[in-house]
């Protein structure tokens, strides 16, 4: 089963859809794929609505990552958003955004790797 769901965030199953006001409906793009989410929310909200569970991969091990903690300790949510890792749970979505799985290769994600297992 793949780990990448093009249904829009909209008509998401896990979205509550009684008694709540949302921000505008946006789009952004994941790994070159274009997913709808809705202004205000986190990556991380727009992804899973978007059924995307696989964010990235572990440095030091290569496992897939995704949400944990969900309040920006564990950094198993890293994102990459113009060569920058974020954690998805903590930024915002907006219009366009393009946004990449974590990668093990990247510079960055190395030196935080290594700055994190000390
Ligand atoms: S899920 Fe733990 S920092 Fe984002």
């Amino acid at each position: 089963m793949s780990l990448l769901n093009k249904k829009s965030a909209s008509s998401s199953p896990l979205r509550i859809t009684r008694n709540i006001s949302r921000g505008e409906l946006i789009e952004f793009e994941f790994n070159h794929q274009k997913y709808s989410a809705y202004s205000g929310e986190t990556i991380a909200t727009a992804l899973m609505a978007n059924n995307i569970r696989l964010f990235g991969f572990n440095p030091v091990s290569g496992e897939p990552q995704g949400l944990f903690c969900a309040m920006g300790v564990c950094q198993q949510c890293l994102v990459l958003i113009n060569d920058h890792l974020v954690e998805a749970c903590q930024y915002p979505i907006s219009q366009g955004l393009k946004i990449f799985a974590g990668k093990i290769s990247t510079p960055q994600y190395t030196t935080l790797a290594s700055n994190t297992h000390n």
